[in-house]
């Protein structure tokens, strides 16, 4: 299954949507400014697959010169468990492949744990590894572009 492109403008608020129903949205992350902030960048991307003229599953991939990463793998839960999800990472695997990437980290919230099921079948291992974070939003490097402004 194929069929991914990258996202475009007309797509974002279908995007954001779907997003939100599948729950990958939180209140201290602003979609439409990590969707503007994945876009400008030659090393990150959002795919998107279409399904009935509807955006119906995403990935954002992209890389940081040493390991790719995935976020926002979603699917339409109308059109779950038909090989969306598995086509959406296929697709993000292939991005990183053709830009030299060869090897995918992602993270899973723990209260969405048993969704490692998922990435387990399609041959993901749980690696025993502690996930530290720092938000750096005050930092007067930080330009102002990349505001929380881009919808
Ligand atoms: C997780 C998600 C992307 C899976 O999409 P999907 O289109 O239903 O998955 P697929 O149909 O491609 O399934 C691929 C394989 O994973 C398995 N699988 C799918 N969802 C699973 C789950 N929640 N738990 C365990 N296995 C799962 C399928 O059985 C299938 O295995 P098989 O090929 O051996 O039969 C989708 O359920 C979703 O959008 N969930 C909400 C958002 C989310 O949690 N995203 C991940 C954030 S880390």
């Amino acid at each position: 299954m194929t069929g991914f492109r990258d996202i475009a403008d007309a797509d974002i608020e279908q995007v954001v949507a779907l997003w939100q129903t599948c729950n990958l949205t939180r209140p201290w992350n602003d979609p439409y400014r990590d969707i503007a902030f994945a876009r400008q960048a030659k090393t990150s991307t959002i795919l998107v697959r279409e399904q009935d003229g509807r955006i119906a599953a995403t990935v954002m991939a992209g890389h940081d010169g040493h390991r790719g990463t995935l976020y926002y793998v979603a699917v339409d839960p109308l059109v779950q468990r038909q090989g969306l999800g598995r086509a959406a990472v296929r697709a993000a695997e292939a991005w990183l492949a053709e830009r030299g990437v060869w090897k995918v980290n992602l993270l899973v919230r723990s209260e969405n744990a048993t969704v490692s099921g998922f990435y387990q079948a399609l041959g993901y291992e749980v690696n025993p590894v502690i996930c530290l974070g720092r938000k750096i939003e005050d930092h007067p490097a930080l330009p102002s572009t990349v505001s929380g402004q881009a919808q």
